[in-house]
């Protein structure tokens, strides 16, 4: 008998035909998040749970089949998994890591340049008909060569920045818990504090996990050691912004302004926010490459393909519980 998958929305084809060969699987097929009945309904008739981000795996999901093979995540972040319990139960959890840095990256400068490039705010004025022919100040922007990019989590996708940023002429430091000299010499980029990066970027781009001491990692006091000119970026996890905060610092021009892809109560938005003329909103679209998204198929399934065979998958989160 074939091994059983549930596969919590519909996922891109290549996976899913991968799977078709050698399991039977069943996809919550509605456009929506799995409802958290049919999970956990799901889960009891599975060997295998392929899911996303937005499922919450807590204990009550593991212990609904303790005898699961693997949780393979349709994600590189994995904050929507209680790991440790899941590892309590020898149950490995894996990820997509590599899969979307590029994807991710590239929507970082997408963010940046729109920013400074006020292309959200000049496409409305144009459709609208406002468009009257040249004039020497219409949306007056700034560049990006010469400015200094503060990358936070210097991870794959936080170094993926960091390379591109060479190609548009920003000088670029980092701040992480690990040095990387190599990085430094081959990319010119400068290791510092929090604190000095904070009070020097022009742009403060996030590329941390969400963990306990990641959370609300940028709040008021952060934002205020900011430059006034200063744009931050958020394509990581919501949670490590303190929304409410970040509301209040633009709304009082604390900073310049924000390019955020990800919200600390997702996909709910902090009261004012979608206001704010100075931000530009994106709804967790950093990854949503037609390239990044079969490859994240492609691992996810890879890795649960190898779990039903008893191996160890490719991305393990916690490889510990191989130990
Ligand atoms: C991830 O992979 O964690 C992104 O946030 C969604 O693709």
């Amino acid at each position: 008998m074939k091994p059983k998958v549930l596969v919590t929305r519909t996922i891109p084809e290549n996976g899913l035909a991968l799977l078709r060969k050698h399991c039977t699987i069943k996809v919550y097929s509605k456009d929506q998040a799995i409802p958290r009945w049919e999970l956990l309904r799901g889960v009891k008739w599975c060997d295998a749970l392929l899911c996303l981000l937005t499922d919450k795996i807590d204990k009550t999901v593991i212990d609904a089949n303790p005898k699961l093979k693997i949780i393979s995540n349709y994600a590189v972040g994995y904050d929507n998994i209680d790991v440790h319990y899941a590892a309590s139960k020898k149950i490995p959890v894996t990820n997509t890591p590599g899969m979307s840095d590029d994807a991710v990256a590239e929507h970082t400068f997408t963010l940046m340049l729109a920013l400074t490039r006020k292309i959200v705010e000049a496409d409305h004025f144009t459709r609208s008909g406002k468009y009257q022919g040249w004039q020497p100040y219409l949306f007056l922007g700034h560049e990006l060569k010469g400015k200094t990019l503060g990358i936070v989590g210097l991870g794959r996708i936080g170094s993926g920045v960091a390379q591109r940023a060479g190609c548009m002429k920003l000088n670029v430091m980092y701040h992480d818990i690990r040095r990387n000299p190599a990085f430094e010499r081959q990319y010119q980029a400068q290791f510092v504090s929090l604190k000095k990066l904070l009070r020097t970027a022009d742009f403060v781009s996030l590329h941390v996990p969400l963990l306990p001491s990641t959370k609300h990692l940028i709040s008021s006091k952060q934002l205020k050691m900011m430059k006034k000119t200063a744009y931050l970026i958020n394509t990581s996890r919501g949670p490590v912004v303190d929304e409410k905060a970040l509301v209040a610092a633009l709304r009082t021009r604390t900073i310049a302004g924000a390019g955020l892809d990800v919200y600390e109560f997702e996909p709910r938005l902090t009261a004012g926010l979608a206001r704010l003329p100075n931000v530009i909103l994106t709804p967790h679209t950093a990854s949503s490459t037609a390239e990044a998204r079969a490859a994240m198929a492609d691992l996810a399934v890879r890795n649960i393909l190898l779990a039903l065979q008893g191996q160890k998958p490719l991305t393990v989160v916690d490889p510990e519980i191989y130990k």
